[in-house]
């Protein structure tokens, strides 16, 4: 048996796992003596040695890199997310399809992983299980999900992106004058969370509310500013729930509630959650990956004269090469397994990662993107994201109206000075900087504001005028 743990080289420079000895000093020792011996298992091997930590900003300023170096264990490389908890991570895209695929082999259900690593370690608000589609398998989870891609169903994509639409006016408006903007706190990460509030079937006043409770359950919180979100965002789920259990609307709690499949008020909760949870980090890397592309790339200048690329480009771009959620994909095997020449052990957490493995044989450039088949950014399988559709109705749109109206915004730094946020799982900036030229509320009231050197309303959204960009 060839050992799946011959890496033969030496991490990347500023690697995480230099400053503990090297991950080369790790696996390719313990095993250079040849197979694991009877018995036991690789993972019992590298335990004790330093792992590619995957938390650093090291990573985050440089996935690409490390997918490169983890690519030498084999399909599967042992890492680290989160102080003293580790993982395999799948970097190979066959591997990672035939994961997704197999429900047999696989589960979501972190309930027995749970039990092995400390319950304060930083990744089990993304992993502890929940009673919701995301963390149970078979006919339970059917049941859950079914609720969800049901309802989606019941949105118009016409009335979804006029929705979308007028909450990107909604946020446009309030920084429009400025002429200067951070995209990801003020419009990416705010979007997102407006529509849920709309969609769901809150009223708009309580979005700014669902904004700040989530933001305050974003990484860097105090305990105190965590619980305190926390506590918020459950008020505005009970709020919620009690409002459409008093009074249907056509709305996305309304058909939770209703749907044939009969779930309890604390299961609709769970599902209103996940939905929120799923939706909103992912949409809002999105939205900002795509928009620090199109801003630091002259060839989004324009698409009325022709040649040049559109946001659906950025947008494929970003799902190729910088997905949104690089890794969040965490499954259990059911067994002891050899997977793709390595042995993973019964419960042991196994991490996708959709980045590395869209990227195997390099960047993926629109050109071979359109033909080397379909990235798995939404995943594949059983747990695929329920509505890929609406969410690029969603981006696109937020992403046509913003430029539409401010035809000359472009990258406030260079785009080499974005930083990305360290974490295992998401690939998302820290901040997008841009300017613009200021635009002023409309006084014959027609639109929200006007742009002297654009009309009533904005151009078509196929266009993403860029006149005068220069970066860095
Ligand atoms: C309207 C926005 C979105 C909503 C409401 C949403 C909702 C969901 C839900 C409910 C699930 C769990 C499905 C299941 O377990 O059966 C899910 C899974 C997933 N979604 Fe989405 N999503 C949205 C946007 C996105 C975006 C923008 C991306 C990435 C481009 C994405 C990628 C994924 C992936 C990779 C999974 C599988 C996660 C896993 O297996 O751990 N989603 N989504």
């Amino acid at each position: 048996m060839t050992s799946p743990y011959e890496p033969g080289a030496t991490p990347p420079p500023g690697c995480p796992a230099h400053a503990q000895g090297g991950v080369a000093a790790g696996p390719a020792d313990a095993l250079a003596q040849g197979a694991p011996a009877p018995g036991g298992h690789p993972l019992d091997q590298v335990e004790g040695h330093s792992l590619v930590r995957l938390y650093d900003p090291e990573f985050a300023a440089d996935p690409h890199r490390y997918y490169a170096y983890l690519r030498q264990y084999g399909a599967l490389a042992p890492v680290e997310i989160a102080t003293g908890v580790t993982a395999m991570l799948v970097t190979d895209y066959r591997a990672a399809l035939e994961l997704l695929n197999d429900e047999a082999t696989w589960s979501k259900d972190s309930r027995a992983w749970m039990e092995t690593v400390p319950p304060d370690t930083a990744v089990m608000p993304m992993l502890g299980w929940r009673p919701n589609a995301l963390f149970n398998d078979g006919d339970v989870h059917r049941r859950y999900r079914q609720v969800i891609t049901d309802s989606f169903r019941l949105v118009e994509p016409q009335e979804l992106r006029a929705r979308v639409r007028k909450t990107a006016d909604s946020l446009i408006q309030k920084f429009g004058a400025t002429g200067e903007v951070d995209l990801m706190s003020a419009y990416a990460q705010q979007l997102p969370l407006l529509m849920f509030n709309n969609l769901f079937g809150m009223p708009d006043e309580y979005g700014d509310q669902l904004v700040a409770a989530i933001g305050g359950l974003m990484d860097g919180a105090t305990p105190e500013e965590a619980a305190a979100a926390d506590a918020a965002f459950s008020a505005y789920i009970m709020e919620l729930v009690g409002r459409k259990k008093a009074q249907r609307g056509a709305d996305l709690t309304s058909w939770f509630l209703d749907h044939p499949n009969g779930l309890s008020d604390e299961e609709v909760v769970a599902q209103i959650v996940v939905t929120m949870a799923a939706g909103n980090e992912p949409l809002a890397n999105l939205i900002a990956n795509a928009l620090s592309r199109m801003l630091s790339d002259d060839r989004y200048y324009s698409t009325l004269s022709g040649g040049a690329l559109t946001v659906q480009d950025a947008i494929n771009q970003v799902l190729w090469n910088d997905p949104p959620m690089g890794q969040y994909s965490a499954h259990y095997a059911r067994r002891d397994v050899f997977f793709h020449g390595t042995w993973v052990r019964k419960g042991q957490l196994v991490l996708v990662s959709y980045a590395a493995a869209n990227t195997q044989f390099g960047e993926v450039s629109l050109d071979s993107g359109s033909g080397s088949g379909a990235h798995l950014t939404w995943a594949s399988g059983p747990h695929a994201c329920p509505v890929p559709r609406h969410a690029l109705v969603i981006a696109t749109t937020a992403i046509e109206r913003l430029t539409a109206w401010l035809s000359d915004i472009e990258l406030a730094v260079p785009v080499e000075e974005l930083s990305w946020r360290p974490g295992a799982f998401q690939r998302a900036l820290t901040a997008l900087p841009a300017r613009f030229t200021p635009i002023t509320p409309d006084q014959a009231g027609a639109t929200p504001w006007d742009n002297s050197s654009s009309p009533s309303t904005p151009p078509d959204p196929t266009s993403t005028r860029r006149p005068s960009a220069s970066v860095g």
